[in-house]
Order: C-alpha cells, then sequence, then structure tokens
C-alpha cells in the first residue's frame, strides 16, 4: 500500500509534458501540447498533453490519464512500478512500506518456493498418465488446463526433493505449506497424488494450492494452509483469468468449487470464480464489485449451498448500492455448476444465470421460511426477523422497495413496516431534509459541469456551500466529490493538480466519469472572480434541479388524482416559490 499523501506529493513534483517528451515528440500548440497518439494508429494529432491540468488526452481514441497512467499504459508498468519510477526522477523517497525488510525478503521467497513447485506439478502432469485421463474424463482440455496451470503432485512422499535438491529442508518450502515436518522432525510433501490447482492472487502470483484426489479418496480436496501469502478468506479462486472476461461480459458469477470454475471456462464460460471452501467473506464482496457492478452467486442445490448463500447475502447488504445488482442462482439439487453446464450446455447457464433470483427476493423468501403469513403472529415474526436484515441493506431506493415488498406480505403499510424496523420514514415534509440518505435524485447534467469546473480548478472546492454533497445525491458523481473534499481536507491544493484530484478517486466508475469530463474541460484560467461565479451558477442550477425534480414529483400525483394532504400541498407551494427566489437569484447573478 503506497500512501496516498506520497502518490500526490509525486504528481506535485512530476511534469507530465517533460516525462511524455521522452517518449513521444510533443509540439506546443496553444495551451496545449500536441503529437499523434501513442496509444493508437494515426496520421494527424489528436493526442494532447496539458501542462496546467497535468493530464493527458487523446480525441481520437479516447485515452486520457495523469502520469501515472501515462507510464502503465505506455510501458506497461503496474501501479505501484510507475509511482515508484516517477517517484526516483523527482528525486523523492519512497516510504518504507509497513512491512519491514524481513517480511518483505520472506514474501519473496515464499513466493518463489511456490513458483518453482508449480512448474514442477505441472511438468509432472505431462508424464502422469493416470493424471492426464482423469482430467480428459472429467471434459478438460489441454489449454485449459494450461489456462489454470493445472499440474500434478506425484505419488511420492518426497517429490518435491526433485525441485529442490539442496533445500529440502529450507524454512519457506515449510512457511508455503508445501511440506509437512513431523514431530521426529522428518520432513515430507504436502500434496501426493494429487491435481493440483494452483491459486493465484490478482497480481497473478502463486499463493496457494488446491489438490484433488483423483478419483475417489479422502479429504476430496486438499488446500494450502493459511501462509502469509495465502488468506482463504480474502482469495477467490480464478479471479486472475477471469478479469476480462468479466469486463466483457459485465458479470461475475461465484460458484462453490475448483471444478466449477474450470469446467465453466472450458464450456466458454469465462466470469467465475470460486471461494476456497470458505464462506463468503466481506473481502470477497469487495474484491467483487471492484470487477463488476453485477455479481451472481451461483451455489448447488443442496442444503450446504443454501446455507452458503445466505451467508453471501449477509455479508454483501452493507456494500449494496443502487447501481449494483446481486443475484442467487440455485442449480436444481442434483447438480453444481460443473455438471450442469456439461449436461445442459453453455446457453442453458446463460439462461440461469439472467434468471436468478434478484436479491431482494432471495432475501424475502429467506425471510418467509417456514413462516404461515395468515397468522398475525407469524407476520409480526417476519417483521422481526427482517430487523436483522433491511436495515443493513446500503442501496437507498433497493431497501425501500424491499420495505414494500414486505410490507405487502405483512398486511401494513411501507411507513408502518419501515417503523418497525426502525428505519427512517420520510413523510413528503422533511423528504428535502432527508435527501443524503434518499434517492438518486441529483440530475448528472449540472453535477458533472461542476465537477469539471472543480477538476481544474481545485481551489474552488474551498467555495462549496456546506449541503454541497447532500445535494449530489448519492450516484457516482457524489461519490467524486466526496473523494475531492476528502483529498482536500487531506492533502490541500496548493501545489496540486487535476491529475492528483484523478488520482485520488480509488474507484473505476468515479475515474472514468472523472476522465470523461476533464477531456471535455477547459483550461483552467486565471479569474478566480469569475470561476467562483461559475461555481455559484452550478449550484444553483443544482438546486433548482433538485427542487424542479421534487415539485414534478408532486405535480404528478396531483395530476393522477392524488389528494395532497395539507403538510403536503404547504410543502409543494413552498417549493414553487422557492423555485422563483432562485430563478431571480440565478438571473441577477
Ligand atoms: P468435484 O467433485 O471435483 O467436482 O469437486 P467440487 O468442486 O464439485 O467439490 P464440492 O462441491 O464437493 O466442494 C466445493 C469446494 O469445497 C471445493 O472446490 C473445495 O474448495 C472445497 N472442498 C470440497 N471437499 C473438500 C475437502 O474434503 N476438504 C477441503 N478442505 N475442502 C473441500
Ligand atoms: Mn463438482
Amino acid at each position: 500500500m503506497i500512501p496516498e499523501s506520497f502518490i500526490q506529493d509525486v504528481l506535485a513534483r512530476t511534469d507530465i509534458v517533460s516525462l511524455i517528451e521522452r517518449y513521444v515528440p510533443l509540439k506546443k500548440g496553444g495551451a496545449n501540447y500536441m503529437a499523434c497518439c501513442p496509444f493508437h494508429n494515426e496520421k494527424s494529432p489528436s493526442f494532447s498533453v496539458s501542462p496546467t491540468k497535468q493530464f493527458y488526452h487523446c480525441f481520437g481514441c479516447g485515452a486520457h490519464g495523469t502520469a501515472i497512467g501515462f507510464l502503465m499504459e505506455y510501458s506497461g508498468m503496474s501501479f505501484p512500478e510507475a509511482i515508484k519510477d516517477l517517484a526516483q526522477q523527482a528525486g523523492l523517497k519512497i516510504p518504507e512500506d509497513n512491512a519491514p525488510q524481513q517480511d518483505r525478503a520472506q514474501i519473496s521467497s515464499l513466493l518463489d518456493v511456490m513458483g518453482r513447485a508449480t512448474r514442477f506439478y505441472r511438468e509432472q502432469l505431462k508424464h502422469s498418465q493416470k493424471a492426464i485421463e482423469y482430467l480428459k474424463q472429467r471434459g478438460l482440455t489441454g489449454e485449459i488446463a494450461a489456462r489454470f496451470g493445472i499440474g500434478y503432485a506425484p505419488d511420492d512422499w518426497q517429490g518435491l526433493h526433485a525441485v529442490f535438491p539442496n533445500d529440502y529442508d529450507s524454512p519457506a518450502l515449510l512457511e508455503a505449506g508445501l511440506v509437512i515436518q513431523n514431530e521426529a522432525g522428518r520432513r515430507y510433501d504436502r500434496f501426493r497424488d494429487r491435481v493440483m490447482f494452483p491459486i493465484l492472487d490478482q497480481r497473478g502470483n502463486i499463493i496457494g494450492f488446491g489438490g484433488r484426489v483423483i478419483g475417489q479418496g479422502e479429504p476430496k480436496y486438499l488446500n494450502s494452509p493459511e501462509t502469509p501469502l495465502f488468506e482463504k478468506g480474502r482469495e477467490l479462486y480464478g479471479l486472475f483469468q477471469a478479469r476480462q472476461a468479466i469486463r466483457e461480459s459485465g458479470v461475475v458469477v461465484v460458484v462453490e468449487g475448483y471444478m466449477d470454475v474450470v469446467a465453466l471456462a472450458q464450456y466458454g464460460f469465462g466470469s467465475a470464480v470460486a471461494t476456497l471452501g470458505t464462506a463468503t467473506t466481506a473481502t470477497h464482496i469487495q474484491k467483487l464489485f471492484r470487477q463488476s457492478e453485477r455479481v451472481v452467486f451461483c451455489f448447488d442445490g443442496d442444503k450446504a449451498g443454501r446455507k452458503a448463500a445466505r451467508r453471501a447475502l449477509e455479508s454483501c447488504l452493507d456494500q449494496l448500492a443502487d447501481d449494483r445488482e446481486v443475484r442467487f442462482l440455485f442449480l436444481p439439487p442434483e447438480h453444481d455448476p460443473d455438471s450442469f453446464v456439461r449436461e445442459q450446455g453453455l446457453e442453458a447457464f446463460h439462461r440461469a444465470i439472467h434468471d436468478a433470483l434478484p436479491l431482494s427476493e432471495f432475501l424475502l423468501r429467506e425471510l418467509r421460511g417456514e413462516l404461515n403469513l395468515a397468522t398475525a403472529e407469524d407476520r409480526a415474526k417476519l417483521v422481526h426477523e427482517a430487523k436483522a436484515l433491511i436495515p443493513k441493506i446500503s442501496a437507498p431506493v433497493l431497501q425501500l422497495q424491499t420495505v414494500r415488498m414486505l410490507a405487502q406480505d405483512v398486511e401494513m403499510s411501507s411507513d408502518e413496516v419501515s417503523r418497525a424496523l426502525g428505519l427512517r420514514v420520510t413523510s413528503p415534509r422533511n423528504k428535502a431534509a432527508a435527501r443524503p440518505a434518499g434517492r438518486r435524485t441529483a440530475p448528472a447534467g449540472p453535477l458533472r459541469q461542476m465537477l469539471r469546473l472543480l477538476g481544474t480548478q481545485p481551489q474552488l472546492i474551498e467555495h462549496l456551500p456546506a449541503d454541497a454533497v447532500s445535494l449530489a445525491g448519492d450516484g457516482p458523481e457524489a461519490s467524486i466529490l466526496q473523494t475531492f473534499l476528502d483529498a482536500h481536507d487531506h492533502h490541500g491544493f496548493s501545489t496540486s493538480t487535476v491529475a492528483a484530484l484523478f488520482e485520488s478517486c480509488q474507484d473505476e466508475t468515479q475515474k472514468f466519469i472523472l476522465g470523461e469530463l476533464l477531456q471535455a474541460s477547459d483550461e483552467a484560467r486565471a479569474d478566480d472572480a469569475a470561476a467562483r461565479e461559475e461555481l455559484e451558477g452550478h449550484i444553483i442550477n443544482l438546486r433548482i434541479a433538485l427542487l424542479n425534480h421534487e415539485h414534478a414529483e408532486l405535480t404528478q400525483r396531483i395530476q393522477q388524482g392524488e389528494r395532497l394532504n395539507q403538510e403536503e400541498m404547504l410543502h409543494f407551494k413552498a417549493l414553487s416559490a422557492q423555485k422563483q427566489t432562485l430563478r431571480s437569484g440565478q438571473k441577477s447573478a
């Protein structure tokens, strides 16, 4: 983990123009520098580098980013590598990692032995007719076996001795979980006569193994123990291989077993990952949402599968957002994803994923359980049970929707249910006040214009009104605004630039939106007063847009023949008046 403030320092000391110039000849053109884009083929220059924004973008192919992004794109460096490179050029010393030198040395020696073991197992697979037969019989081709690095641990108590002739007794082998040491101090291989599934972390390092017995036997799967490299509750099998398919399909499917992931890939479904025989943790969910906004949990149709689904449900409630979607797919009891796709084919699996049960429905189904809703007692019990789950839903609209569904079940009004669940009830009167927790109503237009302005003129952040965040609602734009404010609180923007803001966004959606905005944005202007006026203009537009929205909602209800109560009527009138005031304020401004 590189500290955020260090990234900001590096950017502040880097000049993107001189950086890029070292790779691509730049020509001055107006405020910017231009070149033929290094990221796509072109004859006339559409690649532009802005010294004020410290940002590059290409009108042709849309590539854009900061100095860090440029290095990553151009030279294929990872994020930390790019930072390190820039830091060195700027003469900055990378802050010592929290991990002491010794730990890092240990990690790298563990990774080294894991790598050597993997190569050995893969090599052994070529020589084991039995293991090859087994994989074939399970429908796997050599290509897929290679893609997942599948190998074979020979039936030999010290098979690894062949790869570690001089260091079979090194501490690393034991710490990596590759060998077991008995009380007499004698060592032997942990994995013997098993098909080996390497477990990769997100960078592609091999951090553990799952070994399957060939045919029948106990235990069916033997996993690496927890080691300094490998923590089961954090890792997802197959994620490294699935990344591209996930991006392309927009969905990630979580299954239970190694073989499920591999078999799905074999049949052309590349976006599956598996938890490693553990319950789905909050860390898993975070990782999943970082890859995709749509997550489908696909559990076996048996009792264990249901239990696993319930755990997954509980772990993800507080990480939901209204633009995220979680579904649950239960296969017929006799199937797991592997057997299902084998028997029914890829199309059927796609359909099953598509038709999977939305989280809200699964949640209610779980709650209903065996209850008999014909009785008042069981209806009360249902609401009582719901208290443990529904308030945890962090997606405001989805929470409201779920409350409504529950309300129907228990023959109560949504407000009554909300109260019983201890949720804030938003009557129309205080709807405006409740906006921050409310729905994503902030219109993207004025908000985006405001972000664009703040992006080019970060010093304006200081002039935001106190309620800016609540005006922004809770879409991704609001998160960007929040990120801006946080970054400003932490680092100030005396030396900083739009590039610094950009890199302080950690979420890919935020980065994407901001990148698009910044491409279209003007150069920073010196005239502070004019910029502040523009900011005020955007804020007013935002307020008006919000009022309009609320006004329109009430108007619609009136038009639909609904009678507003007195309170609502007053609010309606107040809204109209506020709109007037804001409009005239806007004109005089
Ligand atoms: P196949 O029988 O090869 O198709 O395996 P599967 O993936 O269908 O296995 P299953 O559904 O029985 O188990 C799902 C996952 O649980 C496996 O991929 C393992 O991660 C884990 N698991 C299964 N059996 C064992 C076991 O005996 N020991 C341990 N530690 N984990 C197991
Ligand atoms: Mn199976």
